[in-house]
This record gives C-alpha cells, sequence and structure tokens, in this order.
C-alpha cells in the first residue's frame, strides 16, 4: 500500500466512525510516533500490569515453554507485531543457550521498528538466525508459511484483546487457516480479576493512558486538517465484569462542532466516541475461543497471581 493509499483509508475510516450513531475510532491508529513513545509509557506504569506479567510467565516458565515446542526439529517463531522484542528475548535468549536450532521472524507494519529490533537482538545475541518480514500481519503468513518448516506463531502482549468477541474469532479463524498441522500458536492474553485493578491499568495517576486517547484527535487534526480541541473531551474507561471488555471513552464536555477533512461533525453534550476495547478473557471465553476458531488448547502458562496467560494452541484440522 503506497502513502497517499495508506492516508486515503485513513480519512474514510475516521469520517466513517465520526458519523456513526454511535461514534467510535479505530484503536489502531493510536500507534504514530507519539503514540508508540506514549504506549512505551504506559508498559512501564506501575498500573499496568500487562507486561510485568508475561515477562514473569517468560521468565518462570522458559524451559517448560520450550518443551512444549520442541519436538526435535528445526522451528521457525513467527512473531505478529514484535514491537521492542525485550518480553521475547527472554525466550529467544534460553532457546539459543539450550542449543536450539530455530529461526526468529518478527512480522511488523513499521519497517523503522524492525530496524531498531533487529539491531537490538543482534547486539545481543549474535548467534540468533533472524529474518524480519515488513508488512501485514496476513500478507506475512500468505507469503511465508509455505515452506515445510515448523511454525510457531507468537501473538502476545494481549493484542487479541484489542479485538471485540466477534473480530476476534475472525481473526484467528484467518490466523488457523495458514497454520501447518504440526505448527503452533503461543497467545498472550489477559484474564479477568479485580474489576479496580483492571480499571485502574486503563486509568492510571499520571494520566498517560488518557494522553493515549488524545493523541489520536491531536493526529487526526495534524493529518485531515481538522480542529479538535482535546479539553473539550474526557478520558472515560469502563469496565464490564460479565463480558471482561474494558472499553475506553473520549466524551465530550459541550454541544460543540468539530471540523474533520472539510466535514462538520457534530456532538451533543456527553456523547460518547468508543475509542479502544481490551478485553480481558475467562477460561469459559477462551475455550469458546478455541473452539468457534477451530484451534486445540495444548498447554497453558500464568504467573504467580493468574492475572494473565500464555496458552499453546494447536490447529485442530
Ligand atoms: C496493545 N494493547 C494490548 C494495549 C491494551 O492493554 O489494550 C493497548 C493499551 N491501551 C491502553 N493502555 C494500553
Amino acid at each position: 500500500m503506497t502513502q497517499a493509499e495508506a492516508t486515503t483509508i485513513f480519512e474514510e475510516e475516521i469520517l466513517e466512525g465520526l458519523k456513526a450513531r454511535n461514534k467510535y475510532l479505530s484503536s489502531k491508529y493510536f500507534y504514530d510516533a507519539r503514540g508508540d513513545e506514549l504506549f512505551q509509557q504506559i508498559m512501564k506504569l506501575e498500573e499496568y500490569y500487562l507486561t510485568r506479567k508475561e515477562h514473569e510467565i517468560f521468565t518462570t516458565h522458559k524451559e517448560a515453554i520450550l518443551q512444549s515446542i520442541y519436538d526435535g526439529q528445526t522451528f521457525r517463531i513467527i512473531e505478529l507485531g514484535a514491537g521492542d522484542g525485550s518480553k521475547t528475548k527472554i525466550l529467544l535468549k534460553h532457546f539459543l543457550s539450550r542449543g536450539i536450532d530455530f529461526t526468529y521472524t518478527p512480522v511488523d507494519i513499521s519497517g523503522n521498528v524492525l530496524e531498531i529490533l533487529e539491531s537490538n537482538l543482534k547486539a545481543d545475541m549474535p548467534d540468533l538466525k533472524m529474518e524480519s518480514f515488513q508488512g501485514d500481519y496476513f500478507d506475512a503468513l500468505a507469503e511465508i508459511s509455505t515452506s515445510p518448516e515448523k511454525d510457531v506463531v507468537f501473538f502476545l502482549g494481549s493484542t487479541l484483546g484489542n479485538f471485540t468477541e466477534e473480530e476476534a474469532v475472525g481473526f484467528m479463524s484467518k490466523l488457523r487457516s495458514f497454520l501447518k498441522p504440526n505448527d503452533l500458536l503461543f497467545l498472550g492474553v489477559d484474564l479477568k480479576k479485580d474489576p479496580s485493578i483492571i480499571l485502574n491499568a486503563y486509568n492510571d495517576d499520571q494520566g498517560v493512558t488518557r494522553e493515549f486517547n488524545l493523541n489520536l484527535l491531536d493526529r487526526i487534526n495534524d493529518e485531515l486538517e481538522a480542529n479538535f480541541d482535546r479539553n473539550q473531551f474526557q478520558h472515560y474507561p469502563y469496565y464490564n465484569p460479565h463480558t471482561g471488555e474494558c472499553r475506553s471513552y473520549l466524551i465530550s464536555k459541550v454541544r460543540q462542532e468539530v471540523i474533520v477533512a472539510g466535514e462538520t461533525i457534530h456532538f451533543r453534550p456527553w456523547e460518547a466516541i468508543f475509542m479502544e476495547v481490551s478485553k480481558k478473557y475467562d477460561e469459559v471465553q477462551l475455550e469458546e475461543l478455541a473452539d468457534k476458531s477451530g484451534f486445540k488448547p495444548i498447554n497453558s502458562f500464568y504467573d504467580q497471581e493468574e492475572w494473565f496467560a500464555d496458552l499453546l494452541w494447536k490447529s485442530e484440522k
């Protein structure tokens, strides 16, 4: 996709969401340069336990994870949305130290992210066999999953949580269609827990998560000649313990009009824009997800408090 095509899609999707009866914006657009920076800050927050917990799981269970993945054959780790690789590094280092023959293939839409990741990992692990792929997850899988080698697809950090239930089934079913019978999926999911812990993770004291949401309004101002006044919006996260969805909204504090790409968007007082879902799962919902998307659970790894889980699933077919 060219930059011009990406800009057109961005404009279309933003306007579609702002003109909907229940306004929404897609959280996939949070991640411009400033958004990436804010997400790095979020991962270091005391309230944002997710990164810490997955780190703990890898540190504690690295050998058990290896034993579940490795059957004596060489394999390839395909990591979707690799980010800075700081957690995955724990496993990669361990696998190397055990003399295992594998290749690491991080996939990311951002060439910049991959370059940084590659130089970091290579400096730390000169023996690591690494073949990065820049692009969309499914384009990458379509192109690389045809090799006969055993693939283990890593989809970590509760990224699946940013899909609604229906989207998650669609995504997982499509992902499964690229797997060969012996391939595996290693999936990081956040679990249901005390609702106040979850809400705090999306409503930190320093206001970084609030800023992370408001940054999308700034991005729309910069890229689509819009005039959002961020001071007229309130960040409001809301957790539903039944569905496990933590949803973030930006709520208009006043009646106002905003111009976006030449179109006028009207806001009533207290009208909300749905910004992001961060879904937390329980065991029944995970079983259903595996079932509906054609996966069979093989093994599960938890942190000590069972706040987070990394699941090993294989294709049922
Ligand atoms: C990337 N994703 C898993 C994060 C989450 O927890 O949903 C994004 C995030 N949103 C607010 N804080 C972090």
